[in-house]
């Protein structure tokens, strides 16, 4: 202790010296232009073109049906920030036109990973569009009549984004609601018509075959694929950001250029620019005048090709057998696996420590097998030997691209919320 006091006023009124604007790098943060996807924009715009206009008077004035569309891409390739910019834009565009014959479009989008479960979903819609629609005491089901019924009488359309659908549809329930919401007009007079069309987003490039098949038919293979950025791609979206977001001197062409080489493994524009700015907070607290090429590769250990928010949104009992498996791993360093039975153990250990309920082996298989469908674990089925002969299987676990003490911090910091329930 150096016996001097705490100076809070000292770090309040630090200047930044590279950082100029500190939103630009925040994940809700939607430039307004978005590089290297005007193809997917002007796909959206074709696809749902049709949409805007209402039905000749001769039939009646009525608005159209909705039209559905699936997302597909990795992380990253700006699927989430082209369908808002796209929804956005849209809804703004279809405001006052009604004399251009355009309907009123609103646009919603909802993340299932964050609103996991249909009652979340409509409930936050109807809330947005009637709010003194009492929500409680309806199902799912009901809820879906209702905003049919809203949406139907205020003769408008809507449009809603699922993004990360798949959490959705991981039991049968959710996808017969899918099904519900994109034939409702079916048997319907083309006056009685609601419409609402949907953009599903998914990471999973095998998404269609957890369909089934009605489900899948109705969708009507309306696709768009967003591939991974290339090189020069990134380095325009990493210069866009810089050049809004740092200071001019406090970067160079060739900082840019390394960051992108290090990002242009996966094309990845979410690591790449969250690189950019750990480099630049790097740089900040060692005082130095422009990031160099040290601040990066300090600032690369702490960036990973994978969301936060993943771990930091699950449920306390998936919380719990991932804390289980990284202690496990931070314990014996030399291991790169577990298995089933050690993390099962420690699973146990930690219930009872944080007044979890522990659950049963069928269950626990569940949860193991919902962590590496999350991209978190890496699950591997071995043959076991014993005096030559095979004497059955085991699974070994282990973490996947991840730094096991920054899945520990991550764990730890959400472990006071996630304990009590
Ligand atoms: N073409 C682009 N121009 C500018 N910024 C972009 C572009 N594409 C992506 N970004 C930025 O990269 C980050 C990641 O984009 P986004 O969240 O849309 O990715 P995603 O494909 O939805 O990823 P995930 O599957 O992980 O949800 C965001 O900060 C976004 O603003
Ligand atoms: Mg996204």
């Amino acid at each position: 202790m150096d016996g001097s006091k705490f100076d809070l006023k000292k770090y309040f009124i630090k200047k930044h010296t590279i950082i100029k604007d500190e939103q630009i790098f925040e994940p809700i943060y939607i430039p307004e232009c978005l590089v290297h996807r005007e193809k997917e924009l002007s796909l959206l715009a074709s696809y749902f073109k049709s949409t805007i206009y209402k039905n000749s008077i001769n039939s009646g004035g009525s608005v159209k049906s909705g039209k559905q569309l699936i997302i597909q891409g990795s992380v990253g390739l700006g699927k989430t920030v082209v369908v808002k910019q796209f929804g956005l834009t849209l809804e703004d565009y279809c405001q006052n036109r009604a004399e251009d014959n355009i309907i009123r479009i609103s646009f919603f989008h909802m993340n299932c990973r964050r609103q996991r479960s249909w009652y979340l979903i409509f409930t936050s819609i109807l809330r947005h569009l009637v709010p003194a629609f009492p929500i409680r005491g309806f199902s799912a089901d009901e809820l879906l009549t209702y905003l049919i019924k809203i949406v139907k009488e205020r003769n408008q359309g809507l449009l809603i984004c699922l993004d990360e659908i798949d959490y959705l549809l991981t039991e049968s329930k959710g996808q017969d609601l899918l099904y519900s919401l994109i034939r409702h007009h079916e048997g319907v007079s083309l006056n009685e018509q609601a419409q609402i069309s949907l953009i599903l987003i998914t990471r999973n490039p095998h998404f269609q075959t957890f369909l089934d098949p009605a489900l899948l038919s109705s969708l009507s293979n309306s696709v768009i694929i967003f591939e991974p950025y290339t090189y020069s791609q990134l380095l325009d979206i990493l210069l866009q950001r810089a050049q809004r977001g740092l200071n001019e001197r406090g970067y160079s062409d060739d900082i840019l250029k390394a960051i992108t080489s290090i990002a242009n493994k996966s094309g990845d524009a979410r690591y790449a620019i969250e690189l950019l700015w750990r480099s630049a907070k790097v740089a900040e607290q060692q005082e130095a005048k422009e990031i160099e090429f040290e601040h990066v590769r300090k600032a690369q250990i702490s960036v990973f090709p994978i969301k936060h928010s993943i771990v930091t949104d699950l449920s306390p009992q998936l919380k719990s057998v991932l804390l289980s498996l990284a202690l496990l791993l931070k314990c014996d360093k030399d291991r790169a696996f577990v298995t089933t039975k050690e993390v099962r153990e420690k699973y146990n250990e930690i219930c009872i420590y944080s007044q979890l309920k522990p659950r049963k082996q069928t269950q626990f298989w569940l949860y193991l097998q919902e962590l590496e469908k999350q991209g978190l674990v890496e699950l591997e089925v071995h043959n076991t030997h014993h005096n030559g002969k095979s004497s059955g299987r085991t699974t070994l676990i282990g973490i996947s691209d991840f730094p096991v003490d920054e899945l520990l911090h991550l764990l730890e910091v959400n472990s006071s919320s996630s304990h009590t329930s």
